[in-house]
């Protein structure tokens, strides 16, 4: 159905500062300097997922130190599952203080930490991505409670874990070359955190403001920080509710930033999702809730004149329409046309805004794509229009949507350094 008629790669970080190599007769995870002397204070950068499956010739071309670690990960990834289980009795039995930095019930996404870590650690000769990577993750960590001083002991139990599930592999070089990958990742994980200090508190309490409830499952949550919350139209946050402390999830801003310094969410209750069911039907003005640091590259490059191309499913459109918001404030007239996906048309909650958002702007066209009705998927239905090479494309909803949209995007034309869309990785871990 058509409701109407019409209408840039993440920030690269630095270089990793290498450690001296720990001696292999001491393999144990050397302490971390608490602070880089000269950190720059980075840029909010993208939540990507450290780059696409290795190939051969990269294999070939790896540091002795990967080949080393891609060995080890090849030898544990059937038994991943447990790998996590003992890493983390590992931690809890020998260092119980950190025990109660972590959520209460240690749920399905348990297994982010480690396969972060070894994720990180795989791709520790693919710097660029991984050092923006990690420092998004370190000021991350900050609302966890994690200090410099923690990060031996999460080290030291990782390869207590891998010695003990890669033990027909393992040598002292390859304890050598993990205790070097995690010496790395962790020292930009806390140059990160320490320089995140001087500018930015570890979390923001924030009141629930207003709470509408827009579907049977679907509500826009807004809330006021208790000091300002600096960020983008089309990053994402993280929050946690009172009633699950320590439980955090991500949720995108579904506004630009407002003068009024207001934040909204747009927010679906999934099956027995934990913080989506209380912030869908219980949360309520007054009740106050925590936020992470902002984070997510998928921002408008304001440094050129191309026009957006914006597909949104479900609650997908909330950073969309964040996105138009931006480009109507910059006072730019850049063609934005925006696919608007959904189930059923009663799934279309914000077609409304979307639609006056349209009348407000001639340079923007909103369509609504309805599975049901149109029998067509929302990234298909854009081959009925374009051309789109020219375009630069954002892609905002489930999982599957963006990795099918990817698809389609470079299918027309759009080449992958202009499609920008959070990390599938991360959304998958998150359902
Ligand atoms: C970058 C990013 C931005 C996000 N932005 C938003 C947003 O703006 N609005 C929003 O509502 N969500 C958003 N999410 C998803 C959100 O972070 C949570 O994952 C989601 O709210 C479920 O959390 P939960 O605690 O309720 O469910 P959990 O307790 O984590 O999950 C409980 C069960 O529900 C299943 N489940 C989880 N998600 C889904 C799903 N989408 N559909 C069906 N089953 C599911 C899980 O597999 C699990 O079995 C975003 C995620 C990411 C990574
Ligand atoms: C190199 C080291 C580390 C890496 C790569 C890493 C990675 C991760 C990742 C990816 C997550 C998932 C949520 C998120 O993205 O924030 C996470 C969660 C978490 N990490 Fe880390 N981490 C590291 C070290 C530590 C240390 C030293 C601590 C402190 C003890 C810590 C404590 C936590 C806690 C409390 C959570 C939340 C757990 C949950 O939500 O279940 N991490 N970590």
């Amino acid at each position: 159905m058509s409701a109407a008629a019409p209408g840039p790669g993440p920030a690269p970080g630095s270089a990793p500062h290498l450690q001296a190599p720990p001696s292999p007769a001491d393999p144990r995870v050397p302490a971390q300097r608490s602070a880089s002397s000269q950190a720059a204070a980075p840029e909010a950068t993208a939540l990507q997922a450290p780059s696409p499956p290795l190939s051969q010739s990269t294999f070939q071309d790896a540091s002795p130190d990967a080949v080393l670690i891609r060995r080890t990960m090849a030898e544990v990834a059937p038994v991943a599952d447990k790998v996590t289980s003992y890493f983390y009795a590992l931690l809890f039995v020998r260092h119980p203080d950190l025990r109660s930095l972590f959520p209460a019930a240690m749920d399905a996404q348990r297994d982010r930490l480690l396969k972060a870590l070894l994720t990180a650690a795989e791709h520790i000769d693919n710097t660029e991505v991984l050092v923006a990577y990690l420092q998004n993750l370190g000021r991350g960590h900050r609302k966890y409670g994690t200090r410099a001083e923690h990060y031996p002991a999460v080290g030291e139990c990782l390869i207590g874990a891998l010695s003990k599930y890669a033990s027909g592999i393992w040598t002292a070089e390859t304890e050598a070359a993990w205790v070097r990958a995690y010496t790395t990742i962790s020292q930009v994980m806390i140059d990160a955190a320490a320089a995140d200090e001087l500018r930015a508190p570890a979390w923001w309490y924030a009141e629930v403001v207003s709470h509408d409830l827009r579907t049977r499952d679907v509500a826009v949550v807004t809330v006021r920080p208790d000091q300002p919350y600096p960020f983008l139209a089309g990053q994402y946050t993280s929050l946690e509710t009172p009633w699950w402390p320590r439980v955090w999830r991500h949720y995108s801003f579904a506004s630009a930033p407002r003068s009024d310094g207001l934040l909204s969410f747009h927010v679906k209750a999934v099956p027995t999702g934990w913080l989506s069911n209380s912030l869908v039907h219980r949360a309520r003005p007054g009740d106050i809730l925590r936020l992470g640091p902002p984070a997510g590259s998928m921002t408008v490059d304001h440094t050129t004149d191309s026009g957006l191309l914006c597909l949104g499913g479900g609650t997908g459109i909330a950073p969309i329409k964040a996105l138009v918001e931006d480009v109507a404030e910059h006072g730019e007239r850049r063609r934005v046309e925006v696919f608007y996906g959904a189930r059923t048309d009663l799934d279309l909650y914000d077609i409304d805004t979307m639609l006056r958002l349209q009348q407000s702007h001639p340079w923007l066209s909103v369509r609504a794509v309805i599975d049901q009705q149109a029998h067509v998927q929302l990234p298909d239905a854009i081959r009925d229009y374009g051309p789109w090479n020219e375009f630069d494309a954002y892609l905002s909803g489930p999982p599957g949507m963006i990795r099918s949209g990817v698809h389609t995007l470079r299918d027309v034309g759009i080449p992958s350094e202009r499609i920008r869309h959070d990390s599938v990785e991360e959304l998958v871990s998150a359902g």
